[in-house]
């Protein structure tokens, strides 16, 4: 294990509850195309997947954020999709379409084939990458690992993409149940694997995306949301605090925190205050300013940034973040003003 001790520990207090002297923060894809030198790393690796593959360049990029900005933790820079490809499915980022699987999965043949892979031999160079990560970070701040959440990613490998309707894994979860079973069943079993090769990789946090679980409707939302995610957090236990994040599902929080999750991610649609009282008893509660925000001027990000943490109050478990990715638009400056008043204010608000 080559997990280093840190340096700045209070992203790992805020997820237990304790009290620290402010609010930590980090941003949901705070490396990335907003980021010039993210630009230029990506250039210099020639695409997209093959900078996830890279470890060495994708350590320089997750770290970029962490050298221009203060901010408290950092997230390996990867992506959702690269556990569908290690099972075999072909992955490709088409310029100003996003990703395309040229096979998607759509009949029982088509599950049957799919294995369950050794994480450490079919994605090594994720591991890779997270020591070097770590080698270079030398512990200044927490290393959040992560993993697309079942749904989410049996989404994309059954629609062969993003979907507005998601027409074929809906007809699938009506016509099929079984089936769809099936498929979540063997992805959660490959991110349990790869969940936990990350650990010993070495982070420090894990989180997991659940991005689309906020179009099912409820009996649904629990057969292929919740019990998955239930079944990847369990496995976890006792390992490194895990995050949850499943947008648009603030009505589910309650199901969410009884998942056993240590941190539950929230997207703007909802208010802090009505959700940390249901479930702040059991769970740290991280974002949740609208990304779009990062578009206005810094004095209106900073009011922005009080609303939010006068919504979560005076209370420690809070991780400031957005309620979803940073856009590829935002001035590296907003998102720098964001970060500042996160601090400054939380901070003023503990005396
Ligand atoms: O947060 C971070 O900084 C870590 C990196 C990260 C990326 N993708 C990098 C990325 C993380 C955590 C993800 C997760 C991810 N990927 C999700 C779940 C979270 C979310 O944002 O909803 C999803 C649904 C994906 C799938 C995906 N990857 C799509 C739909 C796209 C294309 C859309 C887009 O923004 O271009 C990607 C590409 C992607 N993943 C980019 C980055 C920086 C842009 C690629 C580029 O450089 O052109």
């Amino acid at each position: 294990m080559t997990r280093p001790a840190l340096k700045n520990d209070t992203f790992i207090r805020a997820a237990r509850r304790e009290p620290t002297p402010y609010t930590p923060v980090w941003m949901m894809r705070q490396a990335g195309r907003y980021l010039p030198e993210y630009r230029a790393t990506r250039e210099k690796a020639g695409d997209f997947l093959s900078l996830c593959k890279n470890p060495e360049l994708a350590a320089e990029v997750t770290i970029q954020p962490i050298d221009r900005f203060d901010i408290d933790a950092a997230i390996l820079f990867s992506d959702i999709l690269v556990v569908p490809e290690a099972m075999g499915m072909n992955l490709s980022f088409q310029v100003g379409e996003g990703p395309v699987f040229s096979d998607p999965i759509r009949t029982v043949h088509d599950v049957d084939r799919l294995p369950v892979v050794d994480a450490e031999d079919k994605l090594g160079y994720v591991m890779a990458a997270i020591k070097e990560i770590n080698a270079r970070l030398d512990g200044r701040v927490p290393l959040i690992g992560f993993t697309g959440a079942p749904w989410t990613l049996a989404t994309y490998m059954i629609e062969g993409g993003s979907s507005k309707d998601f027409a074929n894994t809906k007809r699938m979860a009506f016509d099929a149940p079984a089936l769809l079973d099936r498929v979540i069943d063997k992805v959660t079993d490959n991110v349990i694997d790869y969940a936990k090769a990350q650990v010993r990789a070495g982070i420090h946090v894990f989180q997991i995306f659940d991005t689309w679980a906020g179009v099912l409707d409820p009996r649904l939302f629990e057969r292929y949301c919740a019990a998955p995610i239930q079944r990847i957090v369990q496995a976890l236990e006792g390992e490194v605090p895990v995050t949850v994040f499943a947008k648009g599902c603030a009505q589910h929080a309650e199901r969410l925190a009884a998942t056993g999750c240590t941190v539950l991610g929230l997207d703007w649609t909802t208010n802090l205050a009505p959700i940390r009282e249901k479930v702040g008893d059991k769970v740290a509660l991280q974002g949740n300013m609208d990304p779009s925000v990062l578009y206005a001027k810094p004095e209106v990000i900073r009011d922005e940034v009080k609303r939010m943490l006068e919504d979560f109050g005076n209370h420690p478990g809070h991780i400031a973040n957005l309620g979803h990715g940073i856009h590829p638009g935002v001035p590296p400056s907003h998102a720098g003003a964001f970060i500042e008043a996160v601090h400054e204010i939380s901070a003023r608000m503990r005396g």
